[in-house]
Formats: C-alpha cells, structure tokens, sequence
C-alpha cells in the first residue's frame, strides 16, 4: 500500500477489530448481517429528489460541516488553489511557513473573483485582483491598492480577505464553507482521529484529480460505497473476481463509517487458525479493502496500491459534482510509473466508476419519480446506507419544517438488538 512503504505499524484498534470480525465470519461461513438484528430500511424516495430536502441539506451538512477540499499535496508552500467545489468561491493559500488558510475567493473592492480555479495550485507572492490590482498577502491582508487616498473609508484591516475555517490534518485540507462558521476536527472526526493514521494518507502524492456532473442525487452515490453486495453482479467483470461475496464489516464514529471488505485472499488466511493479524497497510490490503465513508461526502477506497478518494456534491436536487482524486505513494510517483498510474486510473475511474456505479446511480435516478417505488429499500445486507441515512435525516430535520409529511415525518432506526427482519425502518 502507499502509504508507509516498508513501515510496520500495528493495526489500529477498530480496524483491527474489523478485520477479526471478517476472519471470524469467513472461517464460519456466517456472514454478520445474518445475526445482526438490523432490519431492512426503507427510505422515501422523495429524499432523493425534493427541492426542499436538498435546500436542508445544504443548510444541515454542507455548510456547517468540515468537508475534504483537496489532499495536502497540491498546496505546496508558496502556492494559492481555488476551489468551487462547495458552491461557494474559495481560495486556499499556504504560506512559505506551511500554513494553510482559506478566504473567500471575492475582492473586497467591489467583489471580483481573485484566483480562477481552472489554473490549478499557482506560486504567488501575493494575490492581485485582476480587475483594479487591490493587492493581497497569502495570509489574506490587503497589501497595496491603486490610488488609496480614494478610498478614505478603509481603516488598516477592514478591506483584507475574508477568511474560512480550514484545518490541514491527516494529509486532507478540511474547509467549513461558511465564513460564520468553525471547525474542531478532533471533535468531527473522533475515533476516526485514531484509525486514519495507520493508512497514510499524509504520505501520499495526487496524481489526477477527475470532476464531472451527473444528473442524480449525490446520496445515490455514497450509497453505492456503503454496501458491498452489488459487487457480485455489477462488478462481474471488474473487480468481483478480486473480493469474497457478502463478507464485511464496518463501524460507526459518530457519522462516519469505516469498513472492510474481504478480498478472496482473506479466506486462506481466516482458515488457517495460525495465521497473525497483518502489521502493515500492504498486508491488511491483501485481504480487505477498507473504505470509508466520512461524513457528509467523501469516499475513501484504499486499494492494494493507492487511494480513490471521492467527493461528491449536489449541484441541485438531482444533479452532483463527481471529483475523483487518485492519490499514490511518493515512491512511485516518479515519470517512469506515470504510464502505470494512467492505465490504473482510467480502469478504476472509467471501467469500474463511470460505466458501473455512477451509470448506477443515474439509472435509479431516472426511475424514483415513477411511482414504481415508494421508498428505496435497503437489506439487512446493506445496514450502511440506514447508518447513512438516518445521520442525514437528523442532521437535516431541523431545516425541513415546512415540507410535507412524506418527506419530514421519519422515524429513527430502533436501538433494539431485537431481530425484526419482517419490519422495513423508514428513514
Ligand atoms: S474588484 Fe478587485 S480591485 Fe476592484
Ligand atoms: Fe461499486
């Protein structure tokens, strides 16, 4: 795996955990979902195209929570990054010390956009409006303005950049998109504080990001990375011959979800009652690929090799923006892999995400007006889209209070260990 070439690290608790639980269910064929209790979901399908309920979320998840804007290796030291991925125009400077900040990406003259995001990271000294030259400093002062004497109601400090809660940590660049708002990842992120070190992600290098948008409803997408039971049919021809069917386990950090999904290696392992715990990512990786899902919208899928990592917003109610990065270990980022990290990236991204989850996601998309469902229901086999869900729901609730019945009035998935397979949960 990238990450920690040649490191041995123990396994993190919870994912060490996990990773016990696929063995145990593999050695006896006894798949978690089969005891667990949870009852199928069902969630209305108006979640996933009400006008209404996507105005919640904005306001519930995607403005107040920290969201991934991009991995610590496209900001180097001495570079400005804009960033429209949010809806809201940002700029992302570090500073020659290494300091991440994050401004609105506006004037404060009259209100021009700084930094186009179509040049990508760009060495700057300073920022320099294109419209009348009011100058900045990376740490978001204003520096110099043409002509100031014009300009007498501008005390020192009331014309510099408006700044964004950001925070760099695990080798992400976190972003809150609401100048009025804060960030404390430690207490975002929790217990996941702990396990995502052990992957690497710091170390890594970006190699190719991928954006596009696609006309469905940006949860349909997290679903398809919360279940590992399509891969048998959709992923026939992909990557199924690389996993087993059905073995997963997962665990819940507040509203993230971290998973491990057994690869057919694991079964060989899991049989042989001698068999150790593996002590590096790259062994781990062997026999499961851990994913998971950070709240609200990001995907993180650590293949054998190299990271996806996925992000995805509603540019409406049915519509998302895609943004696929594929992050790769610094070893490996040299010109002469190049021709391999092109091949691996358009098979993941083309082959298996375009042509299979998200022509998924459209598919479903297409049909939830019809009528042919009411709610889309999700197994026992699938317990992380209720997870999900449910977390979407509370976060949202508060900001449905003038839409209809089908769409607000939910109820919660039960805390009873009580077995209720005949009894859907809507969500
Ligand atoms: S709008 Fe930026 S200097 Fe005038
Ligand atoms: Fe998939």
């Amino acid at each position: 795996m990238p990450a920690v070439d040649d490191t041995a690290l123990s396994l993190p608790a919870v994912t060490a955990a996990l990773l016990e639980r696929l063995r145990v269910q593999l050695a006896s064929g006894q798949p978690d979902w089969k005891d667990s209790g949870a009852p199928e979901a069902h969630i209305p399908v108006e979640r996933y195209f009400s006008p209404e309920v996507w105005q919640a979320e904005l306001q519930g998840l995607f403005r107040p929570l920290p969201l991934i804007a991009a991995h610590s290796s496209e900001l180097a030291p001495g570079q400005v990054l804009a960033h429209d991925g949010f809806g809201v125009p940002l700029l992302l400077s570090r500073d020659t010390d290494g300091r991440v900040r994050c401004f609105l990406n506006v004037c404060r003259h009259r209100g021009m956009r700084l930094v186009q995001a179509a040049d990508g990271a760009q060495p700057r000294n300073s920022v320099v409006c294109p419209y009348h030259g009011w100058t900045y400093r990376l740490d978001g002062q204003l520096r110099h303005m043409l002509h100031a004497e014009s300009f007498d109601s501008c005390p020192k400090g009331a014309r510099d950049l408006v700044p964004v809660p950001c925070a760099e940590r695990h080798g992400l660049l976190w972003v809150v998109p609401d100048a009025g708002g804060s960030i404390d990842l430690e207490a975002f992120l929790g217990g996941l504080n702990a396990e995502l070190p052990f992957f690497g992600i710091e170390q890594l290098r970006h190699f190719r990001t991928v954006e596009a948008e696609y006309p469905a409803n940006w949860k349909l997408i997290i679903d398809a990375f919360l279940e590992s039971y399509h891969i048998r049919v959709l992923h026939q021809d992909t990557i199924y011959p690389f996993f087993s069917d059905g073995f997963t386990s997962a665990a819940r950090f507040g509203p993230h979800i971290h998973s491990l999904v057994a690869r057919r290696a694991a079964q060989e392992w899991a049989a042989d009652p001698g068999s150790e715990p593996p002590a590096t990512i790259e062994g781990l990786s062997r026999l499961a690929t851990t994913s998971q899902v950070i709240f609200p919208n990001t995907v993180t899928i650590f293949h054998p090799d190299y990271l996806s990592l996925i992000t995805v917003y509603p540019t409406g109610a049915e519509s998302l923006r895609w943004t696929h990065r594929i992050l790769i270990p610094a070893s490996k980022a040299t010109p002469d892999w190049t021709p391999h990290w092109e091949k691996t990236f358009r098979l993941i991204e083309q082959g298996v995400f375009q042509k299979e989850d998200i022509h998924c996601a459209i598919g479903i998309q297409r049909g939830l007006k019809t009528g042919a469902n009411r709610h889309v229901t999700a197994g026992r086999i699938e317990q992380g889209l209720a997870w999900f869900h449910d977390q979407v729901r509370q976060r949202t609730e508060p900001h449905l209070q003038n839409v209809g019945a089908t769409v607000n009035a939910q109820a919660s998935t039960p805390t009873t260990s009580t077995p209720k397979p005949e009894s859907g949960v809507p969500l």
